[in-house]
């Protein structure tokens, strides 16, 4: 078995422990004579799995009691789509920060449920920074604050969060629980899983409970919140191999030292990577200094040629996923917590070396 080096920016690498567990007790889990695929979701060894999965959550996440914990279907587009729905009134309006892809799509779609501002639009510098905080030009009356607080296709991030009048919703898909957070500043949290936490097709939402009662009555059930905080992500049948993964990967953070030890780790990765591009103008990193991610760093090279030759060349090194997402093409390097330290190191070397040959 040859294991690569996979900087893919989502689904990401999950960590070898976790994939080798899920491997043992595939056919048979616990001594039930199946797999947890194929077991009642209302049985009472799945019950066990999705409450140690949300106990996991709660404790890495350091989440108070007033917050539900949810697994919900369709990933973080989804929640595009429900966060409007819920919370943005008719008569009401809802701020949102533009800082690049994804909050792009989040805005598209809470516009089709009522009225946004757009508080700051990062468009002037190519989605390349987040706003500094006196930049937002928040609205006094918004029924929410929507932020992307790490976006994944330009490798920007919020290197801290707005204190806002209104409930601050994050969308933190590319970096939930990679750096500590204190849950309270936020109305709202939530991400996909795949890139640090599981599967695709899986969401996990933080939500003040309070902030759950705002649905209007027209709203269909299931996409209420309200309707999955009732029976905890059981109104409907949920994706219960991804919860078990999720299980899996948060005990393995619990044991690696939890979240604090984990942003070290991240901060430590990144460092060796944008020292390596900051050392020569033979690498030109996209995102502004002080708005540089930890999970996804971008850069280009001189020519669309030369970096398609890089791309090729590392995969032939036993790396892959370096390849820009196609909409602004260019590397990019998705890092997140299960992506080994020597990864990042085999890659520098390989810089190093593609350098002295094309440099
Ligand atoms: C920051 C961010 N938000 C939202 C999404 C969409 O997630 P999903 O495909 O799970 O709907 C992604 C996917 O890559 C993302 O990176």
């Amino acid at each position: 078995m040859a294991r690569i080096f996979n900087f893919s920016a989502g689904p990401a690498v999950l960590p070898l422990p976790v994939l080798e567990q899920a491997q043992s007790e595939m056919l048979d889990y616990q001594g039930s004579g199946m797999s947890i695929m194929e077991m009642s979701h209302r049985g009472k060894t799945y019950d066990a799995v999705i409450k140690a999965a949300e106990a996991n959550v709660r404790k890495l996440m350091n989440i108070p009691e007033d917050y539900s914990v949810l697994f919900l279907p369709g990933g973080a587009s989804q929640q595009f789509a429900m966060i409007p729905l819920n919370f943005l009134r008719a008569s009401g309006s809802a701020d949102y920060v533009h800082t690049g892809s994804w909050a792009a799509k989040a805005i598209k779609e809470a516009r089709i449920v009522g009225k946004v501002n757009v508080v700051w639009d990062g468009r002037n510098d190519d989605y390349l920074r987040a706003p500094k905080l006196p930049e937002l030009a928040l609205s006094p009356d918004a029924s929410y604050v929507h932020i992307c607080s790490n976006e994944t296709i330009g490798g920007i991030r919020f290197p801290e969060f707005p204190k806002t009048p209104a409930p601050l919703i994050a969308d933190m898909s590319s970096e939930i629980m990679s750096r500590v957070i204190d849950v309270d500043d936020f109305g709202m949290i939530y991400a996909g899983a795949q890139k640090n936490i599981g599967p695709s097709g899986l969401a996990l939402v933080v939500l003040r409970k309070e902030q759950a009662e705002r649905a209007p009555e027209s709203l269909s059930l299931f996409f209420r919140y309200a309707t999955h905080m009732k029976e905890p992500s059981l109104y409907n049948t949920p994706n219960t191999w991804a919860v078990y993964i999720l299980k899996l990967v948060t005990e393995w953070m619990e044991k690696e030292g939890g979240v604090a030890a984990f942003e070290r780790r991240n901060e430590a990765k990144a460092k060796l990577l944008y020292d390596e591009l900051d050392a020569s103008d033979f690498w030109k990193p996209c995102a502004e200094k002080g708005s540089r991610s930890i999970m996804n760093v971008t850069w280009r090279l001189a020519s669309e040629d030369l970096e398609a030759k890089f791309v090729k060349e590392a995969q032939g090194a036993g790396m892959d996923g370096l390849k820009g997402h196609r909409s602004v093409g260019g590397i990019r390097a998705s890092i997140y917590n299960a992506f080994p330290e020597a990864g990042v190191k085999a890659l520098v070397a390989f810089m190093r070396e593609f350098q002295r040959r094309n440099g």
